[in-house]
């Protein structure tokens, strides 16, 4: 047994690819399709909150929530076709002005908001009312009722994950909307937080969630950033990004939702974490703080409340240079990549 050389003209093959193209059959030995390793066509981006403030305030003068089902912007990345930040998941503002609402809808993509600005307003998932305050976590995952009212007397502004691009992709996408403009509290406000939010701790009355994503609807800033101080005080943390914390489901200890984990990272003044990649793409958001991060080689520079999107299997690492503590929240495909067995991680050598 040997390899085999034939030898054809070039004639014969061209004529022969045209007769494949007229029938829709390709032949897969021209142009590839498996690479060495993941080539992303997303590049490193950072979306400064100075712009992403005024337009979103702008947005909110132009267009009002009757019109708008969500009034978001979309951050788009420059060299993606499609309108996202990232590969499978965007990142996106939405902005809710005072004594305005987001009417009630529900999707199969799962999304979650974590808030930058405004103290107050709220979001009923499945008729349990979530308290919004800026760093909070608030999920609306997979096929799960949700609205969005601002009855405080500022504007609301959060940042939207949502796989829709990957349930684009994987031609799985329902969305209805609810039968009237916003759903009936049956829950009163911190439900999902009072009954889930120990974590070590569960209700024995609660019957185990049939679905895959955390019943912890809500996960505040203010147990999160009391836990990595807890944390930083007298240790250093894991080898490639120091002191980070996964929002997890409480009740089977996996990530919050099955297409998205969400972190939290604390990075004391003047740290540097380790140079590393992973198969999973990456949105960073700045909760508070300044630094940079360099990307692929890129350098993005950040600052409070900042985006920046990290390509799947691209170096990053992050410094913090200044003299206050930062924290990033963040949020990845990593669950789908591990459960197809495509989930790869390593530290940059040197
Ligand atoms: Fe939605």
């Amino acid at each position: 047994m040997k390899l085999s050389d034939i030898k054809s003209s070039e004639a014969e093959l061209q004529d022969y690819y045209a007769q494949l193209r007229s029938q829709h059959i390709t032949p897969a030995w021209i142009g590839g399709g498996i690479t060495r390793e993941p080539k992303s066509k997303a590049v490193p981006w950072v979306w400064h909150w100075r712009d992403l403030r005024p337009q979103a305030m702008r947005a909110a003068q132009l267009v009002g929530t009757e019109q708008a089902e969500r009034r978001v912007l979309r951050l788009t990345n420059p060299e993606l076709p499609g309108l996202s930040a990232s590969n499978t998941m965007v990142a996106n503002i939405q902005i809710v002005m005072p004594g305005e609402i987001a009417r009630a809808h529900r999707h199969s993509g799962s999304a979650l908001r974590l808030i930058i600005e405004g103290n107050g307003g709220y979001t009923v998932v499945n008729g349990a009312r979530l308290p919004m305050a800026p760093g909070d976590l608030v999920l609306t995952p997979n096929w799960t009722w949700h609205d969005h009212a601002n009855d405080t007397d500022r504007p609301m502004i959060w940042l939207d994950g949502l796989d829709t691009p990957l349930v684009r992709m994987l031609e799985a996408g329902f969305y209805e909307e609810y039968h009237k403009e916003t759903q009936t509290i049956v829950e009163g406000a911190g439900s999902p937080f009072a009954k889930y939010g120990e974590g070590g701790l569960r209700p024995v009355w609660e019957a185990e969630p049939a679905t895959r994503y955390s019943p912890l609807w809500h996960y505040p800033m203010s147990q999160a950033r009391a836990a990595l101080e807890r944390l930083a005080a007298d240790r250093s943390g894991g080898p490639l990004d120091g002191i980070i914390l996964e929002y997890t489901n409480p009740v089977t200890g996996g990530p919050a939702m099955p297409t998205i984990a969400c972190y939290i990272q604390m990075l004391r003044a003047g740290e540097r974490t380790q140079a590393h990649r992973s198969v999973c793409c990456t949105n960073y958001h700045v909760i508070e703080g300044r630094g940079y991060s360099v990307v692929g080689g890129t350098r993005l520079d950040w600052e409070d409340k900042d985006v920046f999107t990290v390509p799947t299997w691209t170096f990053r690492e992050h410094v913090n240079d200044s003299d206050r503590p930062a924290f990033l929240f963040s949020f990845t495909d990593a669950p789908v990549m591990k459960a197809l067995d495509l989930y790869r991680e390593e530290a940059k050598a040197g």
